[in-house]
């Protein structure tokens, strides 16, 4: 079980779904978490559930620069450190790419894309200044087996793969290490919207949607110094999905 006493984790997209669970869990294992988001009630709910001398709401979107200045100010102020940073806020949109409107892909990108990068270029010197730390990137699935209707999301988790990656060795020599992480369908807002599980689910390798606690245990694991020598780790949590192809002999 990966321990993250003493750790402090600035975790983005955490009021809710996989965000939310991370920040939970991070708690129990003994970090102090930062709650970035830019919905601040669902924030606050669960700073207060957490305890605030364990957890700092903030709020942040993570497409303006300025706002991540300023919650980086924020936690050094509160915490002290930071020595975790989960990318993990994301946006969802799915449509034949000629019903896409461009402005919609744009924000995509905004987000998913620049969001991270900027993410990065924030905390890294910071990070490289007190010694190292690790970077968690919550990518997808979508990154390298896309689904039909999915050309814009899918392309800005592509883009996000290839920026994780190109990290890997610029931040290494500074001691941050930089990991992704690949869900496939997870059960939150984004993967079962309205809770309404999708029946293609019954036919995957585990025969069920992912919960979000099992994105929180990998990024658990790569947030703490159990993978201390990981850096450029893609792990897949899919329950099978891109790598379990039925055959389609097997009941012909
Ligand atoms: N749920 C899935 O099936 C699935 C599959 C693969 C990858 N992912 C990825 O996992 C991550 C978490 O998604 P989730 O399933 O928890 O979805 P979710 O919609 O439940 O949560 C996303 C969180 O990101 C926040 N967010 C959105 N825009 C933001 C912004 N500009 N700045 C800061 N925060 C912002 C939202 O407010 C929300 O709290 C995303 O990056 C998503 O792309 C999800």
């Amino acid at each position: 079980m990966a321990d993250l006493t003493g750790k402090v984790a600035l975790i983005t997209g955490a009021s809710r779904g996989q965000g939310a669970a991370e920040a939970r869990l991070f708690v129990e294992r003994g970090a102090r978490v930062v709650v970035a988001d830019v919905l601040d009630d669902d924030a606050a709910t669960l700073v207060a559930d957490l305890g605030t001398d364990r957890a700092l709401a903030v709020h942040l979107d993570v497409s303006d620069p300025d706002q991540w200045a300023a919650a980086l100010a924020s936690a050094q102020r509160a915490f002290g450190q930071v020595d975790v940073l989960v990318n993990n806020a994301g946006i969802y949109f799915q449509a034949p790419i000629e019903e896409t409107p461009v402005d919609r892909y744009r924000r995509l990108i905004e987000v998913n894309q620049v969001g991270v990068f900027l993410g990065m270029q924030t905390l890294a010197p910071y990070m490289a200044e007190i010694g190292g730390g690790s970077i968690v990137n919550i990518v997808s699935v979508s990154s390298f087996a896309p689904l039909d209707l999915t050309a814009a999301y899918a392309s800005t988790k592509s883009a996000l793969l290839a920026l994780s990656k190109a990290a890997v060795g610029e931040l290494g020599p500074h001691g941050i290490r930089v990991n992704m992480i690949h869900p496939g369908g997870v059960a939150t807002e984004m993967g079962a919207p309205g809770g309404v599980v999708p029946t293609a689910y019954d036919e995957a390798p585990l025969r069920r949607i992912g919960q979000p606690r099992e994105i929180a245990t990998v990024a658990a694991f790569l947030a703490s110094d159990d993978s201390s020598y990981c850096s450029g780790a893609e792990i897949l949590v899919d329950g099978g999905w891109t790598v379990g192809t039925r055959n389609p002999w097997r009941d012909a």
